[in-house]
């Protein structure tokens, strides 16, 4: 078995690393040059990535050979697609990326090939668009080739040893399919569990997307409603959280390609059923965790009314860009959203990231400020404003 891994992001280069560890000969396919020759020299282009470097290393330009080209990758039986699927700006998926992904593989799709996708997508994209865009690219026919769905449930910083100990799922657009691509992948993942069908496996990684952010948003809620009344929320948290009880932690929002992209994808999946009622909940979380920067926009300026300066005076400093700490991106970043929030107003709001230079953040068009030279400094991670009394 020669193996295809189509997209070197944070999600598939530790994947594709995995499976040249387990003893198969990988091509990893991704548009970007200079990542590919990183790859291929033996550096790993992700250091966030715990052991990422040393599988890197050992394997890449040798077992794990990286390249532009989908020609390249011609002589392989299988080929796992993980390329992003953006929303655009009405929250529709757009399957740009996705469909030249596969419209190229189908180019070069051969008789008994298989083909699993792992981006996360909305139910019924591998038996439907993924289906016809290999058909029409191969002139085969399902039966011919076969086609499953495996959600990527890595967490950046920590994939690889997620892609060895955590549960994974593994369904195929019929059954054949599912058994060929659950013999092959437990070959490598070792805690693989086949289900129905391609549809329940793609259902299945989004639902866990739409638990964390409704329960991010009642948190949230619940932290709003807390101080209020004058109850101390972490306090209450601690003790009212139990085995059937896992009340969340508050935030500025949720970021990142994850999280908030996916309830979207059933929100508008019940638009075009017209059972609007059927995703109210989604929807209303969505906003909830939006609209946490004005929240904390309001506080921050509060502790800024402390400072004996005229408020577009006072120097605030935001600690922390970044959706998560300790991973740089700013996709749907809410604690960069509060940095431009602040800036809109009028206010003298810098920013300061230990992920980030001085240089990078002007070119987003904001300020760098160092928290020692602030009057209020918003730690967005640990949610704590911090005045130094002028
Ligand atoms: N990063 C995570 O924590 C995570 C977790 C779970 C699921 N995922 C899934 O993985 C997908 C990819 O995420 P990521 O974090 O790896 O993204 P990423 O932006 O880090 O990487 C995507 C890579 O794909 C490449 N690419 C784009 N279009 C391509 C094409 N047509 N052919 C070849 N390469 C192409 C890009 O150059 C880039 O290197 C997401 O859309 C999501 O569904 C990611």
């Amino acid at each position: 078995m020669k193996i295809a891994v189509i997209g070197l992001g944070k999600a598939g280069l530790p994947l594709a690393a995995v499976i040249a560890d387990s003893g198969f000969e990988v091509v990893g396919i991704d548009l970007d040059e200079w990542k590919c020759e990183m790859i291929n020299s033996g550096k790993n282009p992700i250091p966030e990535e715990k052991g990422l470097d040393e599988l890197i290393g050992r394997h890449g330009g040798k077992t794990l050979k990286a390249t532009t080209s989908y020609e390249d990758a011609s002589d392989c039986n299988a080929y796992i697609v993980i390329v992003p699927l953006f929303l655009d700006e009405h929250m529709n998926p757009d399957y740009a990326a996705l469909e030249f992904a596969f419209r190229s593989v189908g180019k070069i799709l051969k008789m008994e090939d298989i083909v699993v996708l792992e981006t996360t997508v909305p139910p019924g994209t591998t038996e439907n668009l993924v289906r016809e865009w290999l058909e029409e690219e191969s002139e085969l026919k399902l039966g011919e080739f076969y086609l499953a769905y495996s959600p990527e449930r890595i967490m950046t910083g920590y994939s690889i040893s997620r892609l060895r100990e955590f549960p994974k799922v593994i369904g195929g657009v019929d059954e054949e399919s599912g058994e060929r691509a659950y013999e092959l992948y437990k070959k490598f993942v070792p805690n693989l569990h086949l289900v129905s069908n391609a549809r329940t496996a793609e259902f299945i990684k989004i639902i866990e997307g739409c638990y964390r952010d409704v329960n991010i948003a009642l948190a949230n809620e619940l932290f709003k409603i807390a101080e209020e009344i004058g109850v101390d929320f972490y306090e209450a948290r601690e003790k009212a959280n139990h085995e059937y009880c896992h009340i969340h932690l508050p935030s500025t929002g949720v970021g990142g390609h994850c999280i908030p992209v996916y309830p979207w994808f059933l929100i508008r999946e019940m638009e075009k059923k017209e059972k609007f009622s059927h995703a109210r909940l989604l929807r209303v979380s969505r906003e909830l965790n939006d609209e946490m920067i004005n929240y904390w926009a309001e506080k921050i300026i509060s502790e800024c009314l402390k400072v004996k300066k005229p408020l577009n005076e006072v120097k605030i400093c935001i600690k922390g860009i970044t959706f998560r700490k300790g991973v740089k991106e700013l996709y749907h970043s809410r604690n960069l959203a509060l940095a431009k929030l602040l800036a809109e107003k009028g206010l003298d709001a810098g920013v300061w990231d230990e992920m980030f230079t001085p240089e990078e953040v002007e070119e987003l068009g904001l300020r760098w400020r160092e928290p020692e030279e602030a009057d209020v400094v918003f730690d967005c991670f640990e949610l704590i404003t911090l005045v130094k009394q002028a």
